[in-house]
């Protein structure tokens, strides 16, 4: 029996603009999703089909027992740090000798399949290698990791990536000649970032612009927005919805002195705050208890 871990994950920049092969940059965070994988010739049918998909990937039976540190449905790759930590005990206790770009790779096609098709490596690639990564189409580039002060608020509005990509596809099919020139601009504000990265007040001023073309997109829902005022009134440097949008959470770039206020303010409009920082490990091998 074996224990891995792996971590959620936020876009600080570029959401759904990579969908469509620009820059996107997001970050492996500390809430980790723990699964423990035991050989089993007849387990009980897993409930999930990520976990489905992991043993029928690794072609080996087992049964799982999975604990997790965050909120599912709400835009952390919940279900991404589950199949790579899955994937990741299964390569262990079956001695399978999978690399770890194996186990992304992997990781991602399950991911594709559950979410038919509407999924970029983004998620699946940051959970199992950690840290702070680039994403241009298929390309990755690790980013030297940067400790940037944040807060995560969740909204508690439950939403559907699928849902949330396809309405921007909708969006990109009646108004091209609008929504290409987002896409563009939203491309290079990742680029910009990756650029200003030991600039937090750049940073912010930036991720309010994305903040804004994310709006132009569709993806917004008042009560991100409400969060998203609620940050900066307290003292954020910027704030930004991550993920799909439609609900989930939001991100909000804090002076070190003020996360404790910017968490309150989130708190205080009925959300759930915390305070999170990078992951630089990505997936891990637990110690036994
Ligand atoms: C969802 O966390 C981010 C999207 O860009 C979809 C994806 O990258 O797979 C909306």
């Amino acid at each position: 029996m074996v224990t891995w871990s792996a971590p959620g994950k936020v876009f600080l920049f570029g959401e759904h603009a990579v969908v469509y092969g620009k820059p996107g940059l997001a970050m492996a965070i500390k809430p980790r999703v723990f699964v423990t994988v035991r050989k089993n010739r007849h387990p009980t049918p897993a409930k999930s089909p990520y976990i489905d998909g992991c043993f029928k990937a690794m072609g080996v039976t087992g049964s799982v027992y999975v604990n997790s540190q965050m909120p599912s449905s709400s835009g952390l790759g919940s279900s991404a740090a589950v199949t790579v930590a899955t994937l990741s005990a299964i390569n262990d206790e079956f001695d399978l000798d999978r690399t770890r770009e194996e186990i992304a790779l992997t990781a991602y096609q399950i991911e594709r399949a559950v979410q038919k098709g509407r999924a970029s490596p983004t998620d699946t690639y940051v959970s199992t290698i950690g840290g702070m990564v680039l994403i241009t189409g298929q390309s990755r580039r690790k980013i030297p990791p940067q400790n940037l002060n944040l807060v995560v608020g969740n909204t508690l509005v439950s939403h559907s990536t699928a849902k949330m990509v396809e309405l921007v596809a909708e969006g990109q099919r009646k108004f091209p000649d609008v929504m290409n020139p987002v896409m563009e601009a939203m491309g290079a504000l990742t680029l910009s970032a990756v650029r200003n990265l030991s600039n937090p007040r750049q940073l912010g001023q930036l991720m309010n612009i994305n903040e804004a073309l994310l709006e132009v997109l569709g993806v917004g829902h008042p009560t991100l927005s409400k969060l998203v005022i609620a940050s900066r009134n307290a003292g954020a440097f910027g704030a930004k919805l991550t993920g799909a949008g439609g609900g989930g959470c939001m991100i909000a770039l804090c002076p070190k002195h003020m996360k404790g206020r910017v968490a309150a303010a989130i708190d205080a409009c009925d959300a759930r705050a915390f305070i999170t920082s990078i992951d630089t490990v990505g997936a891990r091998k637990e110690n036994d208890a």
